[in-house]
């Protein structure tokens, strides 16, 4: 089974994880950081790490499913860190479509899942899940950009948190569901993640990766794990990826 790779200081956890991957690693490695000077958000975006005071984690995942199923191993994820930081934090976290955990709305946590070149042999693919939980963090670790948007679990539970211990819950809770996962059990997976559903009913405007603007109530995530939205006139739209937001009301 998977190896962990610990280290003081990385570029990005996805990164080496990549590289460890790309060198043959198991399925279910994971490579851990205390600090990464090129935290990896989606879409391009850089991921604010705190040394020693976030969890900074990826794993390697080698899935004996079809590269379609790829994009549900995100909402996979977003399970497996759901269930650990709600129970840190006695409360129950939201799910934000299709990579967010948030507590009262502020991000804690983000997922960024990266595939290998698709047109390697079965054997040879991989997927990254990347994951970054704001553990210990206060308000003023923040740059002020992020300040009304993000929060940690100190914040929440004013307790300081044991990264050690949250990185074995999670990395525990990930190959949980991953397992769940390649026993062909995403419906259930898929019923779980909406109870966790931030954005579901609500008004929310999607620009998808071909920059389109779509705007209507979010029907949550189908069983490909894309989300579906419901536009004024009644047209549904499927997302497969994009960046997310409430609608600003006009
Ligand atoms: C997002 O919300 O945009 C995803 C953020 C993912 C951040 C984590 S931190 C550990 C891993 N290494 C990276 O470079 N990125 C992910």
């Amino acid at each position: 089974m998977g190896k962990i790779y610990r280290y003081e200081q990385l570029d990005s956890t996805n990164l080496e994880a990549k590289r460890i991957a790309q060198q043959g690693a198991d399925h279910g490695s994971v490579v851990i950081a205390r600090s990464q000077d090129k935290g990896r958000g989606r879409l391009g975006k850089s991921w604010h790490t705190v040394p020693g005071k976030g969890l900074y984690l990826s794993v390697i995942v080698r899935p004996q499913v079809a590269i379609e199923e790829y994009a549900k191993l995100t909402l996979v994820a977003g399970v497996a860190v759901a269930r650990v930081v709600s129970e840190v934090i006695a409360e129950k976290v939201q799910l934000k479509w299709p990579n967010d955990v948030l507590i009262c709305g502020k991000k804690c946590a983000g997922i960024l899942a990266e595939s290998s070149a698709l047109n390697l042999s079965a054997e040879d693919r991989f997927v990254i899940l990347g994951i970054g939980i704001n553990v210990n963090q206060s308000l003023s670790d923040f740059p002020e950009e992020l300040l009304s948007i993000c929060t940690s679990l100190k914040e929440k539970t004013g307790r300081t948190i044991s990264i050690d211990d949250l990185f074995t819950q999670v990395y525990d809770s990930l190959l949980q569901q991953i397992e769940r996962f390649g026993k062909g059990l995403f419906s259930e997976i898929l019923s779980e993640w909406r109870e966790y559903d931030f954005l579901a009913g609500k008004e929310m405007e999607c620009v998808d990766i071909d920059g389109k603007r779509v705007r209507g109530v979010s029907l949550g995530p189908d069983e490909k794990g894309a989300l579906f939205i419901r536009t004024k006139k009644g047209s549904l739209h499927e997302v497969l990826s994009g960046d997310v937001r409430l609608a600003i009301s006009d």
